[in-house]
């Protein structure tokens, strides 16, 4: 009988340690068993400490590309190519990790003690029947804790996501607890195997505005206060903004626009991302969820030749459907993709010198088109 071939190494050779928590390099991820593409050469990096925001409309790619981080696609989902790199720390040898190619074994393990997610809809990943301490206390039993160790750190990190009463939400069961407590108890889940990276995929979208709010504080508290590395997924550029330092926008599968957040939103570069903004300007002042940005993205595969945004943009001309539009450098900043400097994928970005927020939302008011 043959040896069973040994599991791939965790460790990538060369790789200097302490760099970036997290690096994607120009991830591919195809859907329909391979048969579209669906996210395209998506590259960027989480420093420690830092928090860094994907933001775009419904079906741009957001939950493809952190669930490929997380080692969680869908059946007929996967990484076709690219690379993500958790960097290492003194814990684990300071070897950065390759996590594309890992068995399930070993993401389970990454999963546990290295990444840290939350999600949407937190009462569907909590056990009905079990209290919430319980379903905390197991993991940390099965890390070699005794039920009593066990129990003091879950109402230690119940009290660190700030519950109150850390002892009572210990023995309630889910639905004795509101949404936004629920949150609480996974953000306290994600964070109990002391991960160096959290992953929140549309975490606070389900939540009202106050609790949503409580719950960003928190995810700021916690990336402040344990260097913890956060990959912030949302639909609401706001949300985005009051959070994350810097900022990458997906459309149709596709990085359109990045930069430090302040920036991106002080000064968009990408038509996008202005109309991104304006939406979440409106959306923020009337309360209300009635701006859309007209039109609709291509599905996956569907896109034509040119920018993928050209079709729904008011500044579009002949050439942005001549070609391929690469992400460049912002004319007066510096780039460096991937690691902080600002870029977008549009002909015209210099020559329009786009307006920002506030102009774009007066003249929406004065034409009073539902934007
Ligand atoms: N399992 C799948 N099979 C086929 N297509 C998929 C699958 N998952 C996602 N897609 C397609 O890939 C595109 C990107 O999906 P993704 O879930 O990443 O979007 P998203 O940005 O997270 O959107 P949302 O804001 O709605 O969560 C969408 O067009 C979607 O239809
Ligand atoms: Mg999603």
């Amino acid at each position: 009988m043959s040896p069973t071939p040994p599991e791939p190494a965790l460790a990538v050779p060369g790789r200097p340690a302490r760099t970036a928590a997290l690096r994607v390099e120009g991830l591919h991820v195809t859907v329909g068993h391979g048969r579209t593409e669906a996210v395209r050469d998506v590259s960027f990096d989480v420093l420690p400490g830092e928090a860094v925001g994907l933001v775009g409309e419904s079906g741009s790619g957001k939950t493809l590309t952190c669930r490929s981080v997380l080692g969680l696609p869908s059946p007929g989902v996967a990484v076709s190519a690219g690379r993500i790199v958790l960097g290492g720390t003194a814990d684990d040898g300071g070897d950065d990790a390759d996590l594309v190619g890992l068995t399930d074994r070993q993401w389970q393990q990454v999963r546990g003690t290295r990444i840290g997610a939350v999600f949407q809809d937190p009462g569907s990943y909590l056990n009905p029947t079990l209290t919430v301490g319980r379903q905390l206390g197991e993991p940390l039993r099965r890390r070699g804790l005794t039920r009593a160790e066990a129990r003091r750190r879950a109402v230690e990190l119940f009290e660190a996501v700030g519950l109150h009463d850390p002892e009572r939400v210990h023995d309630s069961y889910p639905h004795e607890l509101s949404g936004g407590m629920l949150q609480r108890v996974l953000i306290a889940v994600a964070i109990s195997g002391d991960p160096r990276l959290l992953v929140a995929d549309e975490a606070t979208t389900a939540l009202d505005t106050v609790v949503q709010a409580e719950v960003l504080d928190l995810l700021d508290v916690l990336r402040d206060r344990h260097g913890l590395a956060l990959l912030l997924v949302s639909h609401d550029l706001a949300v985005v903004a009051e959070v994350c330092d810097r900022v990458l926008v997906l459309y149709a599968g596709e990085v359109v626009e990045e930069g430090p957040t302040a920036e991106v939103v002080a000064a968009p570069a990408h038509p996008y991302t202005e109309a991104l903004l304006r939406v979440a300007a409106l959306g923020r002042r009337d309360r209300r969820e009635l701006a859309v940005i007209p039109g609709r993205p291509p599905e996956p595969g569907a896109a034509g030749a040119g920018c993928r945004f050209a079709p729904r943009c008011e500044y579009a001309t002949a050439a942005c459907v001549e070609q391929d539009v690469p992400l460049t450098p912002v004319p007066g900043t510096e780039q460096d993709s991937g690691t902080g400097g600002r870029a977008a994928r549009c002909l015209r970005s210099a020559e329009l010198t786009l307006s920002g927020v506030r102009e774009r939302t007066d003249a929406t008011e004065r034409t009073e088109v539902p934007v």
